[in-house]
């Protein structure tokens, strides 16, 4: 647990210097207009819907690593997971039913940017885009990477409800992650 809190903070300061084999994954999409749009989303409390994918993605390649599942494919998938293109809690009718629906966006999206930038997706990556909200959508995912990247996204929105729940432990959060950088 020390370990995975550890990686998790570790998230708030990844580098291409310091990471490039995890951004050898994902450069191709990272740095495109849509995905680091966004930034402009919040996902939980204070962290915005990037720092959780990145956090998924990147605890999801190292533990992928750890385990020898294909590492590369885990962080491309978790770093499409949640592509979607609105702010979840804006009480816009067509956003209801979040929960069931990203998945199906985010895959679309996907699909849609990796054609836009003569990329493809592969099934390991569509699978765990597309069932990473299990157990709430009801088909397991497939594959071990994407069982992997639907467990990591748990943690981590935990992680994010935990640190966001008090101005106390916020302030204590990223007064270490400050302190680290
Ligand atoms: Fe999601
Ligand atoms: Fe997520």
């Amino acid at each position: 647990m020390k370990r995975l809190q550890h990686l998790y903070k570790k998230s708030f300061c990844l580098s291409e210097e310091t990471d490039k084999e995890f951004f050898d994954c994902v450069r191709d999409y990272y740095y495109t207009q849509e995905f680091q749009s966004l930034d402009k989303s919040i996902q939980h409390g204070s962290i915005t819907l990037i720092q959780h994918i990145k956090s998924v993605a990147y605890l999801s390649y190292r533990i992928s690593k750890k385990l020898n599942l294909d590492f590369c494919k885990t962080a491309r998938g978790a770093l499409l997971h949640d592509l979607f293109y609105y702010d979840w809690h804006d009480p816009d009718p067509s956003h209801r039913l979040h929960g069931y629906f990203h998945p199906g966006f985010a895959l679309k999206n996907a699909r849609e940017l990796s054609a836009k930038n003569n990329l493809e997706l592969s099934e390991i990556e569509e699978n765990i885009i597309y069932r990473h909200m299990f157990p709430l959508t009801v088909i397991p995912p497939k594959y071990k990477e994407s069982l992997l990247v639907c467990l990591v996204d748990k943690y981590v929105a935990t992680k994010e409800i935990i640190i966001c729940s008090s101005e106390k432990r916020s302030k204590k959060f990223f007064g270490e992650i400050k302190e680290s950088k």
